[in-house]
């Protein structure tokens, strides 16, 4: 993707003594105490931080947390907790805690080599409609936009998109161009077989994906109560399982279409199984066809679990997104254990993303193992549907004019 991307800039000293207003993803997990759960966001986002002040600017840095209601400040949408997390990582001159400036849009004192948070800008009005008005105030107050937030990449709004329509400046920061840079590699020029695990509860919610996909890869490994909408179209009983009965022609048109490029979506032979959905339910190993009217499918069999791991193992690349079984529970995380574990010895280039994805990557401690952690949920879905995401469009166009 042809944009200008900030590394080049810093290094070429146009940043020094420049105002630069970065948009980082910094929408992290809390507690109800507002206590950070999880913060790969906020590590993510400090190559671009630290590139900017040694590059000897004057920085600004926002994002959004939550969805609050724009112009209604609540303490709990504040990006405090943030802020003193980032100092924690920063350390030095930042260890106590990133200054946070509230009401930004009209001005932002900051002088080179400092760095401010500017509060959550979905408190903004206007943020969300992408408001030109908005967007010109924010523009306004940078020699430099660069966009790092991959995150809210698919998000047109007045600090993602507008902000990068009128900046004197637009560019990609090295989170955005390193994700772009990874899941291209993982799915326009990848090694081969290129296996794809999509799974998650709805078929509805990834049929893009998995039609889209269909199109690219050589395996397309089905989990979850996808899975389960795949079994049906493939003849199978599913009992009283989550599966979407309407869309089984959909998963037929899937199956079909990678068979007639000599892939394949492997359908689960053997299944662990249970009569309610419980931690503590009893689990039961079946063959795929023996699946009874009152059981619930939650999670692939053994067998099932060895043959794809002999897949994954076999790849050039894997393209990763949901756990096959209901990890949660001790009694049905087998099979995504074992995936996962399969994804980590495999010597394929892999890319991970979405929620519950970082969940079962973390629980087995395999992070290391993983080519490329997105940071994305909706954003990373969206590019493997194949669209462009308005970031790299508007980067783009900022770069050809
Ligand atoms: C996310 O958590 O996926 C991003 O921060 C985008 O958040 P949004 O869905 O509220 O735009």
């Amino acid at each position: 993707m042809n944009v200008l991307r900030f590394s080049d800039l810093a290094a070429a000293g146009r940043a020094k003594g420049a105002r630069v207003f970065i948009r980082a993803d910094l929408n992290v997990p809390q507690d109800d105490h507002g206590h950070i759960t999880e913060d790969t966001r906020i590590r993510a986002s400090l190559p671009c931080i630290r590139m900017a002040l040694d590059a000897g600017a004057a920085v600004m840095v926002t994002s959004h947390l939550g969805r609050p209601t724009e112009g209604e400040f609540r303490p709990e949408d504040s990006l405090a907790p943030v802020a003193a997390r980032m100092g924690e990582l920063l350390g030095g001159a930042f260890a106590k805690g990133v200054p946070v400036v509230a009401n930004w849009v009209n001005g932002v004192n900051v002088q080179p080599g400092q760095l401010v948070l500017l509060e959550n800008c979905r408190l903004n009005k206007g943020e969300k409609k992408n408001n030109e008005e908005l967007a010109r105030k924010m523009a306004a107050l940078c020699d430099i936009f660069v966009h790092d937030a991959f995150g809210t990449a698919h998000r047109a709004e007045a600090s993602t998109y507008g902000i990068a329509q009128f900046a004197k400046v637009a560019c990609a920061g090295p989170l955005l161009a390193a994700e772009i840079d990874a899941i291209t590699q993982a799915l326009a020029a990848p090694k081969r077989p290129l296996v794809a695990i999509v799974a998650g509860s709805k078929v509805s919610t990834k049929l893009t994906i998995l039609q889209s996909l269909a199109d690219k890869v050589d395996g397309l490994v089905v989990g979850g109560g996808i899975a389960n909408t795949f079994m049906l179209a493939a003849g199978l009983p599913i009992g009283k399982s989550l599966a979407e009965p309407d869309l089984v022609g959909d998963a037929r048109a899937v199956i079909q279409a990678m068979k007639a490029r000599g892939a394949e979506v492997p359908v689960p032979v053997d299944v662990v199984v249970a009569k309610e959905f419980k931690a503590d339910a009893a689990a039961t190993v079946k063959a795929a066809t023996d699946v009874a009217a009152d059981d619930l499918i939650l999670d692939i069999g053994p067998k099932t679990a060895a043959m794809l791991a002999d897949k994954l193992e076999a790849a050039g690349t894997i393209v990763w997104n949901g756990p096959v079984g209901v990890f949660e529970f001790e009694a049905f995380a087998k099979g995504t254990e074992t995936v996962a574990r399969a994804v980590a010895a495999s010597a394929a280039f892999s890319i991970a993303g979405g929620g519950d994805t970082l969940a079962a990557i973390a629980k087995y401690g395999i992070e290391k193992d993983i080519g490329y952690i997105s940071t994305g949920g909706g954003a990373f879905l969206e590019v493997l549907e194949g669209k462009t995401l308005p970031a790299f469009e508007i980067l783009a166009r900022r770069a050809a004019a």
